[in-house]
């Protein structure tokens, strides 16, 4: 069994609206709604799990009437605690892969999230990551230092995991920029796989013109 997870507990700071961005509506949809979707309708994912806050448990199961998702759970002080939260609820199911994406990414094509699963499938742990373009620098106090550009990444989700790898990098706590990095932190290496530029995560308020473009063209 695969399960997807979707995180939409965050408040949201950065963009500093009223309402934490993954429930800003946007094109007749909120926002968590869009990469829900893509779980929905993809053949890969049997089971659905959404964490989010606490105060929008009742908002998020009214607009999720589906029968695939499982349950809506109440998440964590940070990111990896929402996520270990999953893991905790997770843990009856036992599924094989677990596929995590944030709500704050709503672009998500189907595609993308059955490429990450597949190439988790074979090696464990996969992750969508962009290939840098631009220039890329270390802007310290006196100068700027240039960075090749050749194997920088930008690191996306979805990412996926094996269940007990996901449960092992958890298994001492912390506080991760992602769920990569508790992974090769445990000495497991993680395969990039292509991302999308699509899939931006929203943070800051002026991303939301870009986010309003989009929701007119989205599927
Ligand atoms: N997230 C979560 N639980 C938290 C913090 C974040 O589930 N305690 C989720 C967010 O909802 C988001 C994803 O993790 O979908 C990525 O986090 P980020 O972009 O940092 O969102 P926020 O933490 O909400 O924003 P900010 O950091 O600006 O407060
Ligand atoms: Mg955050």
């Amino acid at each position: 069994m695969n399960v997807g997870v979707l995180l939409a507990a965050g408040k949201g700071e950065r963009m500093g609206s009223p309402v934490p961005k993954q429930f800003l509506e946007i094109g007749g949809k909120m926002l968590f709604e869009y990469p829900l979707k893509a779980f929905l309708e993809s053949d890969a994912i049997d089971a659905v799990l959404v964490v989010t806050l606490k105060g929008w448990l009742g908002t998020v199961k009214e607009k999720v009437r589906s029968p695939k998702v499982v349950d809506v759970v109440e998440g964590g002080k940070t990111r990896s605690e929402s996520v270990r939260r999953a893991l905790e609820y997770l843990e009856k199911m036992r599924p094989e892969y677990v596929v995590l994406h944030d709500a704050a990414r709503p672009f998500l094509r189907k595609e993308t999230l059955e490429r990450v699963l597949s190439e988790a499938k074979r090696t464990g742990a996969a992750t969508a990551a962009l290939k840098s373009v631009d220039t890329m620098v270390w802007k310290t106090e006196s100068s700027l230092r240039y960075v090749p550009r050749d194997g920088m990444y930008r690191i996306q989700t979805p990412q996926a995991f094996s269940f007990e790898l996901l449960k092992r990098a958890h298994a001492e706590g912390g506080d991760w920029n992602d769920d990569t990095e508790p992974v090769q932190a445990l000495g497991v290496e993680v395969t990039l796989v292509e991302g999308d530029p699509f899939c931006f995560k929203v943070t800051y308020e002026e991303d939301l013109l870009l986010v309003e473009m989009l929701a007119k063209e989205w599927r």
